[in-house]
């Protein structure tokens, strides 16, 4: 099992793949500066959802990562611009969003031998294509922005203090069609997301690559963890080499994550379990896609020490409890110690790298699953 010091270390690891400080010269990629600067401003206008209360960066905080600051493990899923209105997701960051590759079936396998067939996607199944795709769901959704249909948030646009700037961005007719002006919005928020102010690669980690600042002992044995014996990069990709790594391979796992009995999808209704991919319908043969039952897309750690809580359904507080789930699984299944946690929300796909495959454990530690 592994020492309190090397668990710690790995812990500062994950840390130091936090802070964004301050904007970075890594030019933007994509599209030109004043689609993205109008991208901005609708990013960030509360005035384009049903009670004037709610914008994208409301549930994407730039102060909290691009994740939302509102929620914790108790509160786990951002309340919509209605009151009382919850979806079923904790929001991850939309920070580094636009690197993720459209959703495809692309199969590959870990370095342990587990395997994922699809790659990809915006959301945590995947199931929007790209980053205009996802951009078109919020306002019209009853948990989120909560406008009743598009023409309601192009109205809200055209009255917007910077519809002059879209106009100049997107031609002078834009509005004169709902469709044209509504796709127009998304692409704008798209090339904002794909700017480097969403993306700064500006953390301790990228300045130790560039050779500005160095580890820490503690740092460097956890770097060393990560890469190595914890088996996180065989999902959290470290590049080789290693500048500009996001952490992840884009590919969808079950970690055995628990149910979070505070998601109010639980508390609604306590055979709530989240299908993850299984409910991707861009995966079109339903066999396809029972198979892919409590998989997620691996997230990235950039900016992670910010985003609390974690994993899908908020089930962690902190970072040490999430380093609990894996290092203590982990090391159960390389020295035959038994497993601490929770039953996996969903037992079937899980990861090699861990050991809740075996159907046993859970009766034995004398919990009942859930
Ligand atoms: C009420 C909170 C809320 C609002 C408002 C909101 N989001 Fe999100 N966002 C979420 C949640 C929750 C998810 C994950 C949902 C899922 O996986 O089903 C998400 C996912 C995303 C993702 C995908 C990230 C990934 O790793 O897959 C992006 C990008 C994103 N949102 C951008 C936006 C944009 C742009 C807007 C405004 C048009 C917006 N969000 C408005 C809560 C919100
Ligand atoms: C088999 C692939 C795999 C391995 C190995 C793995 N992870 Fe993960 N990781 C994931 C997936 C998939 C999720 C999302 C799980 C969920 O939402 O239920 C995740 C979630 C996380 C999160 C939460 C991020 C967030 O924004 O909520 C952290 C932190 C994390 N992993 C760190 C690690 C560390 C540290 C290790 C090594 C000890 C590790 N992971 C090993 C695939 C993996």
């Amino acid at each position: 099992m592994k020492s309190y010091y090397q668990v710690s270390c790995l812990l500062t690891t994950t840390c130091i793949l936090l802070f964004g400080c301050g904007s970075s010269s890594d030019g933007d990629h994509h599209i030109s500066a004043s689609t993205s600067s109008v991208g901005k401003k609708i990013f960030f206008d509360e005035s384009l959802s049903s009670q004037n209360n709610q914008s994208c960066g409301s549930c994407h905080d730039p102060n909290n990562g691009f994740s939302d600051p509102r929620v914790s493990n108790a509160n786990p899923v951002s309340e919509g611009s209605e009151s009382g209105a919850f979806g079923t997701r904790n929001a991850p960051t939309a920070a580094y969003a636009s690197f993720i590759p459209l959703f495809d079936a692309v199969s590959s396998t870990t370095a342990d031998g587990t395997v994922s067939q699809f790659q990809g996607g915006q959301f945590l199944d995947g199931r929007a294509t790209d980053l205009v795709t996802q951009a078109k769901a919020p306002f019209v959704n009853p948990v989120e922005m909560n406008n009743t249909d598009k023409a309601e948030v192009v109205a809200k646009l055209q009255n917007a203090h910077y519809a002059n700037e879209f106009m100049e961005v997107f031609g002078a007719n834009v509005f004169d069609d709902i469709e044209t002006a509504y796709n127009n919005m998304t692409l704008a928020i798209a090339a904002f997301e794909a700017s480097s102010e969403m993306s700064p690669f500006s953390s301790k980690f990228d300045a130790v690559m560039a050779g500005t600042e160095s580890f820490s002992a503690a740092e460097l044995n956890g770097f060393d963890l990560f890469k190595n014996k914890a088996k996180c990069a065989n999902c959290h990709t470290v590049n080789d080499p290693p500048e500009r790594s996001l952490f992840t391979d884009f590919n969808f796992f079950n970690v055995g994550t628990p149910v979070n009995t505070n998601n109010p999808a639980f508390i609604a209704n306590n055979s709530f379990r989240d299908q993850g991919l299984a409910d991707n319908l861009h995966i079109t043969n339903p066999t396809d896609r029972d198979a892919q039952r409590g998989k997620f897309r691996t997230p990235t750690l950039r900016n992670v020490a910010l985003t609390a809580p974690y994993m899908h359904n908020g089930r962690y507080q902190s970072l040490q409890e999430v380093i609990n789930h894996y290092d203590v699984i982990v090391s159960s299944a390389e020295a035959g110690f038994t497993p601490m946690g929770n039953y996996p929300e969903i037992d079937e796909n899980i990861a090699n790298e861990l050991n809740f495959g075996d159907p046993n454990f859970a009766p034995a530690l004398g919990l009942s699953p859930q």
